[in-house]
């Protein structure tokens, strides 16, 4: 018999993962979004909201009912949802809330449909959700909430996923200042021309990154966490950032950058010790700019959005 109702996880995601801007993202274990999917007898996609989140309520402007309309349209359904928002990360807090949003609900009403999809077959619907929230089409974020593990995008026509294995000690450590950056605004910062200069600093650093994690050198890892796209337009706009960035090393960690179009802030550390340090740094360089903020540390999560009990 069909369900017609599941619960679902959706893992934060950190995108970028310092130079690959749009092209690299990893899920974490925690935090994430729950939400329970239900088939409707209205035909109608409607959100329910139950957590304190600012989360739109027309089906037209919400990331999550937006992808489940380009899934049904897919299919020619019109079948009915309820899409009810249980736990939800902050939005404008750069760990990939709208991705997880869009996630949660394709998998929840796959799921429900009987999975006419793959997994993998769900990503250019939860991409159209997407692109609500950023205005511009990119799956750095969604394609890890997604699929779980590091992703790297090597191609957007047609969209190309592969999957990079991390050390299995790498540990990310992510701070949120208690601050909103909305992902439309703060991609109007990114300049649209890059000098060759600049491009080769860009592609040295994205292949030390992959190089340092298919052989886990470590020391190769933090040396390439560096963006020359992103980072120096958008380091301004978090209180403390720079401090950060400059007094990582005193902790242990590998290196860090700017969580997705930020305001959170990662580090990648090959032990716990170091991982904790680095989230009492970012906390107390927060807390001297005035800044409440909340610290995560997770490994690199191998499973993406999925049902729960
Ligand atoms: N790659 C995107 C950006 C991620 O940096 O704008 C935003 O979630």
């Amino acid at each position: 018999m069909l369900k017609s109702s599941v619960r679902i996880f959706a893992p934060a995601t950190i995108s970028n993962v310092g130079p690959g801007f749009d092209l690299m993202g990893f899920a974490l274990e925690q935090p994430g979004d729950i939400m329970i999917v239900k088939t409707n007898d209205t035909g109608l996609i409607r959100i329910i909201n139950n957590t304190s989140s600012d989360i739109p309520l027309d089906p037209d402007k919400n990331v999550a009912s937006v992808s489940v309309f380009a899934l049904l349209e897919a299919l020619g359904c019109t079948t009915g949802f309820d899409l009810i928002f249980e736990t939800k990360i902050n939005p404008g807090s750069g760990i990939g809330s709208s991705a997880a949003s869009c996630t949660a609900a394709v998998v929840g009403v796959n799921e429900l449909l009987n999975r006419p999809f793959t997994q993998k077959e769900l990503l250019p619907f939860a991409m159209k959700g997407e692109f609500i929230a950023s205005g511009s089409v990119h799956a750095d974020n969604v394609a890890p909430a997604l699929l779980g593990g590091f992703i790297l995008i090597r191609d957007y026509n047609p969209i190309d996923i592969v999957r990079l294995e991390a050390p299995h000690d790498l540990i990310c450590t992510v701070a949120h200042p208690n601050i909103q950056i909305k992902t439309s605004e703060s991609r109007k910062l990114i300049p649209k021309e890059l000098s060759v200069k600049k491009a080769l600093e860009q592609c040295g650093n994205i292949a030390g990154l992959m190089a340092g994690l298919t052989t886990s050198d470590y020391a190769l890892i933090g040396r390439s966490l560096h963006d020359v796209i992103a980072e120096p337009v958008r380091a301004a706009l978090i209180p403390g950032y720079n401090e950060i960035k400059a007094r990582l090393s005193e902790t242990g960690a590998l290196g860090g950058n700017i969580s997705g179009s930020g305001p959170s802030v990662f580090a990648l550390s090959d032990n716990p010790e170091s991982a904790r340090k680095a989230g009492v740094l970012m906390n107390d360089v927060f807390t001297k700019a005035g800044l409440d903020s909340k610290v995560y540390i997770s490994k690199v999560s191998r499973q993406g959005t999925r049902l729960i009990d």
